[in-house]
């Protein structure tokens, strides 16, 4: 339909109409089953009403949808078509590795082609909008959430969030095989005070703009046709009711004119923070900040109208909303075919698309960060002198669980798991090493339980079953030359409504690592996590760990061919490890403070340090660990000055050329993430120690050696100064470049 069209829609729209658009149902309103995310109060609506929301979550199917949609237009006013939203945050049928995961690949074009894939599994399904990317910056592990978002760094944040909009959404949103994006949860909901879900967020004007917003601003930039609100408050106001933060920097500032929707519930909640003194006025305050759709509550379902009627609220608020809506609706095409790319017979199809699967396996590789290494990795796949057998001990050995906690659509039984890919190694003759497995524990302890979104989780075995469990997991420890530990948090310990106070491996499978260990030190962990964990003995004692997230379809194969060096461990942290929680929350781009201690140094009481723990994390941003060794050479750069003025004069950027020659000095072909840090000396507000403004993933075979270079650009020293402009200032600056956030690799320059 042309705009004009939409706009004679509207104006022939009766206000309960225009009010329906408003309304997000979950699908069971429509269908036998929907998913719900989250607690569901009564509804307390009539027929009508249903028969004119705007918009359904959570239910797939590209037959129940289709017959979900042609029942509704029938009964619509306007025969308008409903909206069909879901959470694909990691993959649909094809679960790729969570989003925490993905960022540490330092390659957004392979969460880009993962969001492709995603995009047309949904769409098949029926659905028209995913709720994702999830760009929030995170830097606590207590909080569960950690695991949705792309790391503690506001440019690969950035990066990864315009990767997977263009992911989703194609060229345009309609085309085929496309989804729409929602960029969430806007705004700074990953730093919830204490780490505790929902909880406050208190940020500085300057630390909000110069961090938490950049990766949502992105979002805009990358054409996101949708918004969702967060929870949490910022200055003590719920985003829902946060007009600065929804029009003047989302809408005015940025130019955002796309579909804002809250989160789930979150209107309603206004009330529970106290902003609104009953549904009236929680309706007329999200309305005011500009959020279009209220998830699954009946706020604006039965609290506008009256408001519109009296004159207290005005009509082009309404209006507004709703040609947002509309006009989404008719983006993605659904005026002329409102099932889209509906396809049933993939919905029957019997196998996940062989391509799909193979990048699934591919693409966990890459997330995995090998943290240490004594040089046990690789395992030999043949009999040697010093290894003529392997036992596989832990509980996700065989565990088939191995998706992050927002995974809704898979099939279990398509996920690989370690053992199968150890099982089919072998058959193959790929594998020729004796191998023996035992769980020796579940992954929830004895009696414990956890409820998700999809399924309910309990341990299980009786203490009998559990101790010969371990017996014989101990014995086969004994019996073999190495012992890989599959070990780590339950898939349900991360995601929403998953914070923790301790972050550690759970104590009963330590318990089952401290009997190995007992009869047998020649062990490699395998750790399963949504968040980094304090890993401090594991570290100690074990000769390598490697940490593989939730890796989700293809998890099993690509462990397997990681461990046996079919393949290399891809990934990076982009999220710091700390040492222990009492760090949290723990980042590599803090501050100098005026009293600044560097760990290992001459022991000063006053100084900014903990008595009990080190400054440093166990494990920093950017950190991992590969299969062969890289040098770096000190870094060249082109010149000593950056000409600030000649750069804003001339239009073209004055630029430094900044670059180091990389020499893989190991005897296996690997992959460097070569990483570029950049240091304001000494600015009008306090600068960060280093802040990543660049990175390049640079393949060499042994003894290879390249130059790697890096543009710096005036544009790349800007931050918010004492004014809040947002600009550079003459002065001093460090170019690091290395393999991590630690690199003292780097070289003096000045911007004049
Ligand atoms: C949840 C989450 C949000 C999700 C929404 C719909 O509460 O906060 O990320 O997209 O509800 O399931």
């Amino acid at each position: 339909m042309t705009l004009e069209q939409i706009k004679a829609l509207l104006a022939d729209m009766s206000l309960q109409e225009k009010i329906g658009q408003l309304l997000q149902l979950t699908g069971n309103f429509y269908a036998q089953e929907g998913l719900a995310t989250g607690p569901m109060s009564d509804m307390e609506l009539t027929q009508e009403q249903v028969d004119c929301a705007g918009s359904i979550l959570s239910t797939v199917g590209a037959k129940q949808l289709r017959q979900i949609q042609s029942a509704y237009m029938e009964r619509q006013p306007h025969h308008i078509p409903l909206l069909f939203m879901a959470d694909v945050i990691n993959g649909f049928r094809t679960v790729f590795p969570i989003p925490l995961a993905q960022g540490c690949s330092f390659d957004p074009a392979l969460s880009e082609e993962m969001a492709r894939i995603s995009a047309k599994e949904a769409a098949r399904a029926g659905l028209h909008v995913t709720f994702s990317p999830m760009v929030d910056l995170v830097r606590d592990a207590r909080w569960g959430r950690v695991m949705e978002s792309t790391g503690e760094d506001p440019y690969l944040n950035r990066l990864f969030c315009r990767a997977m909009i263009r992911g989703y959404q194609g060229e345009q949103v309609g085309e085929k095989d496309h989804i729409a994006a929602c960029v969430k949860h806007f705004a700074g909901y990953g730093a919830p005070m204490g780490g505790r879900e929902y909880n406050q967020v208190e940020l500085s004007e300057r630390t909000l703009r110069e961090e938490y917003l950049p990766a949502y601003q992105a979002g805009v930039e990358a054409g996101a046709e949708m918004f969702m609100t967060s929870f949490n408050t910022l200055g003590r106001l719920p985003s829902s009711a946060n007009r600065e933060l929804m029009q003047d920097i989302l809408r005015k500032e940025w130019g955002f004119d796309g579909v804002l929707i809250s989160d789930w519930a979150a209107i309603e909640e206004l009330l529970n923070h106290g902003v609104a003194a009953d549904k009236e006025e929680a309706a007329y305050l999200a309305l005011q900040a500009g959020v279009d759709i209220d998830m699954v509550t009946n706020v604006y379902a039965n609290h506008l109208e009256q408001q519109i009627r009296e004159g207290k609220l005005p009509m082009e608020w309404l209006d507004a909303s709703v040609l947002r809506i509309l006009t989404l609706k008719n983006k993605l095409g659904l005026f002329e075919n409102p099932y889209k790319d509906g396809d049933e017979s993939y919905d029957e199809m019997p196998e996940i698309e062989a391509a799909h699967r193979s990048f699934a396996r591919k693409a966990a590789a890459e997330t995995f960060v090998l943290l240490k290494n004594d040089g046990i990795l690789p395992l030999p796949q043949a009999p040697t002198e010093q290894v003529k057998s392997i036992a596989f001990v832990g509980p996700y050995v065989e565990e088939k669980k191995i998706c992050g906690s927002w995974s809704l659509f898979f099939r279990m039984e398509e996920n690989v798991t370690i053992r199968e890919a150890l099982e089919e190694a072998a058959a193959a003759g790929k594998l020729e090493i004796p191998l023996t497995w035992g769980r020796g524990c579940q992954v929830l302890d004895y009696g414990q339980k956890r409820d998700g979104f999809r399924e309910h989780a309990e341990n299980g075995c009786t203490r009998e079953e559990l101790e010969a469990m371990e017996a014989e997991a101990v014995r086969l420890a004994r019996e073999a030359d190495v012992v890989v530990m599959p070990l780590g948090e339950h898939h349900e310990y991360t995601g929403e409504g998953a914070s923790r106070t301790e972050i550690g491996i759970p104590e009963h499978q330590m318990e089952l690592f401290r009997r190995v260990h007992a009869v047998n030190p020649n062990i490699v962990v395998v750790n399963f996590s949504g968040r980094p964990l304090d890993l401090r003995e594991v570290s100690r004692k074990a000769r390598a760990v490697l940490q593989v997230w939730f890796p989700g379809t293809e998890g099993g194969h690509a462990i397997v061919d990681t461990l046996f060096g079919e393949t290399e461990p891809g990934g990076r942290l982009a999220m710091s490890f700390p040492y222990n929680v009492g760090q949290v929350p723990v980042y590599y781009s803090g501050l100098n403070t005026g009293r600044p201690h560097v760990d290992g140094a001459a022991d000063c009481r006053c100084v900014s340090r903990y008595i009990d723990a080190p400054n440093k994390p166990l494990y920093s941003f950017g950190y991992g660990l590969g299969y062969t060794k890289f040098t770096y050479s000190p870094v060249r750069l082109s010149g000593a000055v950056l000409e600030q003025c000649q750069a804003r004069e001339t239009g073209g950027e004055k630029q430094l050329i900044a670059s180091v020659t990389l020499t893989n000095t190991g005897s296996r072909p690997g992959t460097e993430v070569v990483q570029l840090y950049l240091r304001d000396l000494a600015g009008s507000v306090s600068r960060p120690l280093r802040e990543l403004k660049g990175f390049q993933r640079i393949f060499l075979a042994p003894g290879e050696s390249r130059e790697v270079a890096f543009t710096i650009t005036e544009e790349m020293l800007r931050f918010y100064r004492l004014d809040m402009i947002y600009g550079s200032e003459p002065g001093s600056f460090m170019a690091y470049i290395g393999a991590d956030s630690n690199t003292e690799n780097g070289a003096e320059f000045r911007l004049a």
